[in-house]
Parts: structure tokens; sequence; C-alpha cells
């Protein structure tokens, strides 16, 4: 076959990946876990063609930047690499959500990229091998080749062999919501690759937000098993937080907060104060994801939406893995 076609959803971080031990591979300087959404999804094809001289790229029916080109052709060349094929291809991908704005298109494309074209370029991959492949193109799209928790391991190796993603629950774990308070349709300023690079040159909490990262994983990881949302929650925020705050003091400090960022987490304060469990998270963008009990999310999307300059809310929940689809 030199077509296919395939989807996956986004993924929440609950612990956050933020840092690289190596560029070269995308070897992730810390481990990291998620939550794969149902509710947003990535539908991406690609087909191995000989008639043309370069990969063609298009993103919600139109052609894609030229950054973003280069980033796809360069992943593409390491599935040619592992298939031994000089042929180009016709990519084609379609989000059901913003792009760019933190809302993890990243993980979603690249899973969805590596899985359709891998199997277009004819190779049989083990999903660990897979999940490397996926970690080439972006360090948090392994996590998106599993549906529901799912653990992306920092690893040790050279090689990179062992920084892979491995599920720890399916999505019929816990009956939880997700979700996104969007407040701005608009493109994030500063992607994470290059924020994560400047966070670890200039930033002197860098190695504090290393050496907190393990324990909080072990703590949260157990505290998923016994689905304790509290504790759940708590760890979650104080992941969130401390990302924010290594990229905070960087130089120059990165700020992907904006207004309405804030008054969504004041929001989820107070709901939590009068009663109402929920917890927030934010990655890379001024978007706040909130996770709660799935019976409570209707009362709690009611009153994120009125938070000032919350502009609507996209309900999501535990969803499953990267899969092929007939398009
Ligand atoms: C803040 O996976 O987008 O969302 O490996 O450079 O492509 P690259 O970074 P990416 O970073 C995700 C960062 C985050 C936290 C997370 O998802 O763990």
């Amino acid at each position: 076959m030199s077509e296919a076609s395939a989807r996956a959803h986004p993924n929440i971080a609950l612990a956050k990946y933020w840092g690289k031990r190596s560029s070269s591979l995308n070897l992730p300087a810390v481990g990291s876990l998620s939550l794969t959404l149902a509710g947003m999804e990535t539908r991406t094809s690609v087909a191995f063609r000989d008639d043309l001289d370069a990969d063609r790229i298009e993103l919600d029916g139109a052609p894609a930047s030229e950054a973003i080109r280069r980033r796809i052709s360069a992943f593409l060349d390491l599935i040619r690499q592992e298939g031994g094929t000089q042929r180009r291809a016709l990519v084609r991908s379609s989000n059901d959500f913003p792009t760019g704005a933190g809302l993890a298109s990243s993980a979603s494309g690249f899973a969805a990229l590596a899985l359709s074209a891998a199997t277009a370029a004819g190779l049989e991959l083990s999903p660990n091998r897979l999940s490397e492949l996926a970690r080439r193109g972006s360090g948090s799209a392994p996590r998106s080749l599993y549906g529901g928790w799912v653990r992306m391991h920092r690893g040790d190796q050279e090689s990179g062999a062992d920084a892979i993603a491995t599920p720890l629950h399916p999505e019929s774990h816990w009956d939880l919501s997700m979700l996104i308070a969007i407040t701005t349709e608009h493109s994030k300023s500063q992607g994470s690759t290059d924020g994560m690079n400047l966070t670890r040159d200039t930033s002197p909490f860098y190695d504090a937000w290393i050496d907190q990262s393990e324990p909080l994983l072990a703590a949260m990881t157990s505290a998923i098993a016994s689905r304790d949302l509290a504790a759940v929650g708590a760890l979650m925020e104080a992941s969130c937080l401390r990302m924010h705050a290594v990229m905070l003091s960087a130089d120059p400090g990165i700020i992907y907060w904006n207004p309405a960022t804030v008054a969504a987490i004041e929001r989820v304060r107070e709901l939590r104060s009068s009663g109402l469990a929920c917890y927030f998270t934010i990655d890379a963008g001024p978007q706040v994801k909130v996770l709660c009990e799935a019976a409570n999310a209707p009362a709690i999307s009611t009153a994120l939406a009125d938070a000032p300059g919350v502009l609507r809310i996209i309900t999501t929940q535990p969803g499953p893995g990267a899969e092929l689809i007939n398009e």
C-alpha cells in the first residue's frame, strides 16, 4: 500500500513535559502523563507518489506554511529512510479544533501522521517503534497513539529506544470530563520547541523543574489508579504552575496566559470552594483545561463560560488511541 489515512485525538498532559535532554532525537528531559480526549480529532492521509518532486502538505484544505512544510518533510524523511523509498508524499490533514493555540494539535497531528505515513510506506512497526517515530515529530505525540491514561517515559538510553509512551488505563477507567475554556482563537506566539530550548538555556530554575518531575509522576500514577480526583487535581495544578513558573523565569520570560486565562483559574478556585470539585491545567497557550467528574461537567461548564473573557467551552471525555481509517 502506498496510501493510508489515520485519525488521532489530542491529549492533555496532567503531568507536564517541558524540556529536552536531546534535541536531535527529541528526547524529553522529563516523563509526562496524559489523558487522550474524545471530542476533538485530527484526520490525516498520506500518499507516496511517483509524480511528485517535493512533498505537498495541505492543512485544513490550504497549503501549509513553509515552516510546517519543512517540519513535516523532515519527519517524512525518517519514514522514507526506514522504508527505503525516495518517493515524495501528498499529505492532507485537518483538525476540527483551533490549531496552534495550545490545544495539542502537534500531538494529534504527529500521531495521525506517524501512523498513516508508516502504513502508507508499508512499514510494519511495533507499538514501541511507532512511539519512537512519533516522538521525533513531537514529544507529546506518542501519548496520542494510545487511548485513556498514558505515561510518556523520559528514558535513559541515548538511542531514545526507551523514550516511548505506554498505556496506563483505558478510557473506561474513570468517568471524567475535561472542559476546555477557549480564551482566544488566535495562534500562539512562541512554539513549544523554541520555548523549551530557551527555558533550558536561560532559566535559573530549570534543574529544580527537572528534579520535581519524577516524584510528582509517581504520586500521580497512584492517584489515578485509585481514582482519587482531589489528589490528581492537586498534582495536576502543581505540575502546570511549576511548568509556567519555569517558563516565566526564562530570559526573556515566556508568558502564554492572557487576562481570561487568569479569570478562568479564579473561577475554578471559586467553584472548588463552593464544593464543586474541579481542577485546571494550561499548556503552551492561553486556553484553560478543567478536569471534573462527568456528572458535574454541565454546571462547571456554565460557570466557566461566564468567566470574563472566556469565549466558549469545548467539552471532552477520555478518548481512544490513534487508528487507521478508510477515507
Ligand atoms: C506544554 O510536544 O508540542 O503541551 O516535542 O517540541 O514538539 P515538541 O513539544 P510539544 O510540547 C508539549 C508541551 C506541553 C506540555 C505537554 O503536553 O506535556
